[in-house]
């Protein structure tokens, strides 16, 4: 099959390229603006096959699109390509309108013109998006397939019209598609802008450990390479207007998550002069809006689909301290040229 994913250089696009082309023998063309989260480098693998290509292309350029559409004739389209930055979606909202909703807009009317002019029979679009587009939980309880929409920040804003763009393109147009809302995801090649990859950058560098307000906001937590899966197995065999929740059950508050990672680099680094690295944890100024827990129940997808997590809470906590230990070029480089670590999302200027 022949799956044209947009966003295939970012953390999740990126691990979902490497699934299709190195462990499921699919063809892939991917659609990247290369933007600042951005990482070919994660691509390790995938991008030398001959069954992958590359297309620089910005999902809110629809002239661009309609001819990468029409060269390739995709038999799937995975549309990944998102701005996923809470904090940053404090700073700069308008980004985020465009990218996840002008581009998402974009990438139906694409589709919709594929679908009317030559795509197979059984084309499909999947739409990824994420469990924040439900809000807040109180102590109790999960999101499912039917949990109502109500989004507190400009990032779940955004995704949550994105996935009523999608769902009225379906009912509307009838384009075929599929949405996924899916946990918090981490291992290796994140962005550290998000809390995992950040903290243990922080923590190898013997710096504060910033946990916003009380650090009892819950998050679910899943393995990149378990997300790869799940989509793989959407992809293959999701239900046409159905969505689908993926997670793992595994819910930490954040204190938990950064003592750890705290832990895990503690008995790794036993010579280390940070020891032991919860001392570094700091109480910082709360993230406006901040939502208390997510949690979801991912049922439907084990049961339908067969598929579930393959990493435990603590080989995932593993494997992923010790990839950013391997890999400190990288990471060290991304901060020089691309993102210090400086608090994002306290932002009290005008907008922009
Ligand atoms: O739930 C899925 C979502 O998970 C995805 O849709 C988003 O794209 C992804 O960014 C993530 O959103 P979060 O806001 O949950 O992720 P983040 O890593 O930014 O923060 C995780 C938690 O850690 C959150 O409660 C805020 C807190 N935090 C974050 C940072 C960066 C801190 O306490 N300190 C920090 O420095």
């Amino acid at each position: 099959m022949k799956i044209l994913v947009t966003g295939g250089c970012g953390f999740i696009g990126s691990a979902l390229v490497r699934q299709l082309v190195l462990h499921e023998g699919h063809q892939v063309v991917n659609v990247d603006a290369l933007t600042y989260a951005a990482n070919p480098q994660a691509l390790e693998g995938a991008a030398e096959s001959e069954a992958y290509v590359f297309e620089q292309a910005n999902i809110c350029d629809l002239g661009v699109l309609k001819e990468i559409f029409a060269r390739h004739r995709p038999d799937a389209v995975a549309h990944l390509a998102a701005e996923s930055h809470v904090d940053r979606s404090i700073d700069a909202p308008a980004a985020f309108i465009q990218t996840n909703l002008v581009g998402t807009y974009n990438v139906l009317e694409v589709t919709r013109d594929w679908q009317a002019n030559g795509a197979p029979a059984d084309f499909r679009l999947l739409h990824m998006s994420t469990d924040e587009v439900f809000g807040s939980l109180g102590r109790e309880g999960r999101f499912d397939e039917h949990s109502r929409y109500d989004p507190s920040s400009a990032y779940s804003a955004t995704k949550a019209g994105g996935d009523h763009l999608v769902t009225a393109w379906r009912r509307t147009f009838g384009v075929p598609s599929i949405i996924v809302n899916m946990c918090n995801a981490f291992g290796p090649w994140q962005f550290p802008e998000k809390l995992i990859p950040l903290m243990i950058m922080n923590a190898i560098d013997g710096k504060e450990l910033p946990i916003y307000g009380s650090g009892r906001n819950v998050r679910e937590w899943i393995y990149v390479e378990d997300t790869a899966r799940a989509l793989a197995a959407v992809l293959a065999s999701g239900t046409v207007g159905d969505s689908y929740m993926i997670g793992t059950g595994v819910e930490r508050d954040n204190v938990e998550t950064v003592r750890a990672i705290c832990a895990v680099l503690d008995r790794l680094l036993p010579d280390t002069p940070h020891q032991p690295h919860d001392g570094l944890i700091r109480f910082v100024d709360d993230r406006p809006g901040h939502d208390g827990r997510y949690a979801v129940d991912h049922g439907k997808i084990e049961r339908e689909l067969k598929w579930s997590p393959v990493e435990t809470a603590a080989t995932a906590m593993e494997k992923t301290v010790q990839w950013y230990l391997d890999h400190q070029p990288w990471w060290r480089a991304v901060k020089t040229e691309r993102y210090d670590g400086r608090r994002l999302g306290m932002t009290e200027g005008p907008p922009q």
